[in-house]
Parts: C-alpha cells; structure tokens; sequence
C-alpha cells in the first residue's frame, strides 16, 4: 500500500509547555503554532490553564492563555456570540466555533489547529482570500430589473421568505467548507459548501431577477458538481444547517429548467 507522509517541514515539532502556577481544575491545551516567516517547522505548544479561573467556552481559555500566559499566540475573534464566524477552527478534531464550543469536563489534551487544508498565515488564523473571492464570484447581491415601489419596500410572501430564511442565517465561518474533502481537493474550481449555500440563498430570491444567470455560472463540472453528497458539510455546521440540501436544490433546478 501506498504509504504518503508531509514534506519533512511540514511536518509539526513538540513545542514549549506552560505549566499552570494556580492548582485548581487544571486542563491542557495543545496548540498548533506556526510562523512561516520564521522558517521553522509548525510546533505543537502545550498550556496548562485552571478552568476555575477561566471562563467556559474554548475561546475564554484562547483568550486567557493570550492575556496571561503567551501575547505571541495569533487566533482571529470578534463577537463572542456564535455571529461573526471569525473564531473558527478545529477544536479536538472538528470544525467548530471556539467561542460556543463548551470546554468539557475530560481529561484528555484538547487540540486546537487551525481550519484543515487553508494557508495558515500564523498560528490558528487561515488565508481566507480564496473563500471570500469565490463569495464576491457569486454576486451575493440583490439584482433586480424591476424598479422597486415608490412608496415601500420590496415585499416577500411569508412562504418565499421562509426559503431564504435559513441560508440567510449562514456566517461564512468556512467550517463546512474545510471539513469538504472536494474542497479540500479543488478549492482552486471548487466554490464549496459555503459559497454554494449563499448561491442558493440569491437563486431562490423571489425579489432576484438573475435566477437564469446565476444557474449558468454554476452549470459547470467544478464549480457546482464537484459535489460528492458526501455530507461533511452539513454536520460541520456550527450553525445547524444544511448546505448539502441547498446544494441537491440547485442541482435540481438545473435538472428541471432542461425539461
Ligand atoms: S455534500 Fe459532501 S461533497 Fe458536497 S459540499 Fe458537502 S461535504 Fe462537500
Ligand atoms: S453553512 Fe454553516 S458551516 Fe458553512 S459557512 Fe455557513 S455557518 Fe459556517
Ligand atoms: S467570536 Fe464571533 S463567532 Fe466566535
């Protein structure tokens, strides 16, 4: 059998420990640190932090390691309420937001890396450039050819916004997506689950009236098919939804608008 390893500096180094000085409940966390203007290898950083001195949820322990322990540690954070998606990252092996995402009461290390299969600019923060210029690619914006009423709104029945409601709840933190193995593979042509949730969300629009573009510019074997129905997505979803459904639906358009 075919026997595959990293390239030798790739391949992550045990880092430094730092030993907790108070003896409460102590917990261990172990952090995958990297600076590629450094030019060493990734090292894996172990802190000892007393969760009877922490708040509960993993981003309090990011945060009290930073302040308290190591200023150097790079992580990205803003709302600490599960709405801006900018803590994401891979908590004891899922993709996950550090800020809702429970410390639990094992023994066991917890390892937190960065999103799987992004560039790592440093430490747990990823290149996001690529996903948001799929994003832009989409045209996440209203168009319309009808001139909106002089005197009100653009008014939606309860049922068409009903189909607009979940993708809209959508954060763009790219745990989906990085759990894809398509994506991991093809992020180059591939949009994603993330990028194609958010298509949906402008195709079934009923104020849109580019619903026939925006299916053309997914009528493509990578774009939109490289698609697997492999599910990841959907149970990555810190959020509760679906992105493989809204992908089957756009699939299923373009099925119905050849017949
Ligand atoms: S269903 Fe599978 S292949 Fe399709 S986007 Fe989700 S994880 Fe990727
Ligand atoms: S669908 Fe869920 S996991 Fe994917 S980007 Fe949106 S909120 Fe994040
Ligand atoms: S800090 Fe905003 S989602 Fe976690």
């Amino acid at each position: 059998m075919a026997k595959f390893r990293l390239p030798a500096n790739s391949r992550y180094t045990k880092g430094k420990t730092f030993e907790s000085s108070t003896k409460g409940r102590v917990r261990r966390f172990t952090i995958y640190r990297y600076d590629p203007h450094s030019g060493d290898n990734p090292r894996l950083d172990t802190y000892e932090v007393d969760l009877d001195q922490c708040g509960p949820m993993v981003l309090d322990a990011l945060i009290k390691i930073k302040n308290e322990i190591d200023p150097t540690l790079t992580f990205r954070r803003s709302c600490r309420e599960g709405i801006c998606g900018s803590c994401a990252m891979n908590i004891g092996g899922v993709n996950t937001l550090a800020c809702t995402r429970h410390i639990d009461e094992g023994k066991d290390d917890i390892g937190i890396f960065p999103l799987p299969h992004m560039k790592v600019i440093k430490d747990l923060v990823p290149d996001m450039t690529n996903f948001y210029a799929q994003y832009a690619s989409i045209k996440p914006w209203l168009q319309s050819r009808t001139p909106a009423p002089p005197d009100r709104e653009r008014l939606q029945s309860k049922e068409d916004q009903e189909k607009i409601d979940e993708p809209s709840a959508c954060i763009l933190c790219a745990c989906c997506s990085t759990s894809c193995p398509s994506y991991w593979w093809n992020s180059d042509r591939y949009l994603g689950p993330a990028i194609l949730l958010q298509a949906y969300r402008w195709i079934v629009d009923s104020r849109d009236d580019a619903t026939g573009e925006r299916l053309d510019d997914l009528e493509d074997p990578f774009r939109l098919y490289r698609c697997h129905t492999i599910m990841n997505c959907t149970s990555a979803c810190p959020k509760g939804l679906n992105p493989a459904k809204a992908i089957a639906n756009t699939k299923k358009l373009l099925v119905e608008r050849r017949h």
